[in-house]
């Protein structure tokens, strides 16, 4: 497990942000005009994690507060630095962020096939509450988790 870095994301890091969310959604990704747009947007907050402070980003996630919820819009980390603990430190740092911010609850969506994405939320407290059918372009269903803080 490392101690990861994570700061939020400039626009420095679009490129970077790119690469890492093709990298972890392939076909199913939001495509780089929309990635890079999502970096730009105000209303969006983005996170970004590495391993130290000059390393490029190795994780990023995409999250946005409505009111006193919160919405976590995308998470993923390169393939090769996966299973060190990336995505729960950035997740446990979008949870800390939220809460001091007054947010109350904190929502996703998953796709039901995807287990390691499901098993990490459930590790850290998100609760099954409903399922969306047909929700993914590939006709997947999307299950619904929530996170009280
Ligand atoms: C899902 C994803 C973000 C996890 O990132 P990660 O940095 O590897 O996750 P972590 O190392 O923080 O894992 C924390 C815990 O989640 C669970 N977990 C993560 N990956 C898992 C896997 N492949 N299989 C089973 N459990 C897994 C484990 O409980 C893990 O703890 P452990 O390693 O101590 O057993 C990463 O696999 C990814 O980018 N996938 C592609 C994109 C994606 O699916 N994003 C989520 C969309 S909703």
């Amino acid at each position: 497990m490392r101690d990861w870095r994570i700061r939020p994301a400039e626009r420095s890091d679009a490129a970077a942000i790119v690469a890492l969310e093709a990298e972890s959604f392939q076909s199913a990704s939001w495509g780089a005009k929309a990635v890079a747009d999502g970096v730009a947007d105000r209303h969006a907050r983005v996170i970004v994690a590495a391993p130290d402070e000059s390393a490029p980003p190795a994780g990023f996630a995409f999250w946005r507060r409505i009111g006193d919820e919160a919405e976590i819009l995308s998470i993923g980390v390169a393939r090769r630095m996966r299973r060190m603990g990336c995505a729960r430190a950035m997740l446990e740092a979008i949870m800390a962020a939220a809460r001091a911010d007054g947010v109350r609850a904190l929502y996703l969506e998953v796709d039901v096939a995807n287990a390691a994405a499901t098993i990490l939320y459930q590790s850290l407290g998100f609760e099954k509450i409903g399922r969306r059918k047909r929700y993914y372009r590939n006709g997947g269903d999307a299950l619904v988790m929530r996170r009280d803080l």
